[in-house]
């Protein structure tokens, strides 16, 4: 069985193929994201709605195999880094933290980079490609290494790449790549009024 189809979950209700393909691998096969890929990514992403239509994020990105990778790669807590040195591409989601049109902060830029981050992957499932969000990383390390402004947080780092095999990887890392994926119920999330 391969590991994707261990990942997809059988669901209760009709959800879309490119939401139950979706799933946070570690393992990444050698092929490289071409720019056109990457492109198409960001320009899904670019369509996500947000407050205000601020559109409160921006990108910056590097292939595996250039100074730029490492640097990013610098930046992730241990945890991360032995798996994701593997990933083709990696891309920081920096957040705009102020609306300068109104002069004030704002609340929902962490839920507009949500957005603009599920889309971002919903299209890089429809492209075979496959992404893993990254929390775990040195923010002040961050900050300095990629020059934020004050106004700038640095939201999460995105490993992508083709999929890889769970072979690959060293444990813990390979047993998480073959086990399923679980979800709370409706019941837990979600009250009918
Ligand atoms: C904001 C955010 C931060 C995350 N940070 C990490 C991380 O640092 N390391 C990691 O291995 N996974 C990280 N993940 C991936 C989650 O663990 C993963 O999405 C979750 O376990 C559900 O699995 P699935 O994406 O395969 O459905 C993060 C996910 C999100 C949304």
């Amino acid at each position: 069985m391969s590991n994707t189809a261990i990942k997809i979950p059988q669901t209760e209700n009709p959800v879309l193929d490119v939401l139950k393909m979706r799933w946070s691998p570690r393992a990444f096969s050698e092929k490289a994201i071409d720019e056109k890929a990457i492109a198409t990514l960001l320009e899904a992403a670019s369509w996500a709605p947000s407050s205000m239509n601020a559109q409160p994020w921006r990108y910056i990105y590097a292939h595996k195999g250039t100074p730029a990778f490492e640097k990013m790669w610098d930046c992730l807590l241990p945890g991360n880094q032995p798996w994701v040195k593997n990933a083709a591409v990696l891309m920081l989601n920096i957040g705009y933290t102020f609306l300068d049109q109104f002069l004030v902060p704002n609340r929902h830029f962490m839920h507009d980079c949500g957005m603009a981050n599920a889309n971002l992957f919903t299209q890089a499932t429809a492209l075979d490609i496959y992404g893993h969000l990254l929390g775990g990383f040195d923010e002040a390390k961050t900050k300095l290494a990629f020059g934020l402004g004050e106004k700038e947080e640095p939201v999460c780092f995105v490993a992508l790449g083709y999929l890889g095999e769970a072979e690959s990887l060293e444990e813990p890392f390979r047993t998480r790549e073959l086990a399923p994926r679980t979800r709370k119920g409706l019941s837990e999330i979600a009250q009918r009024l």
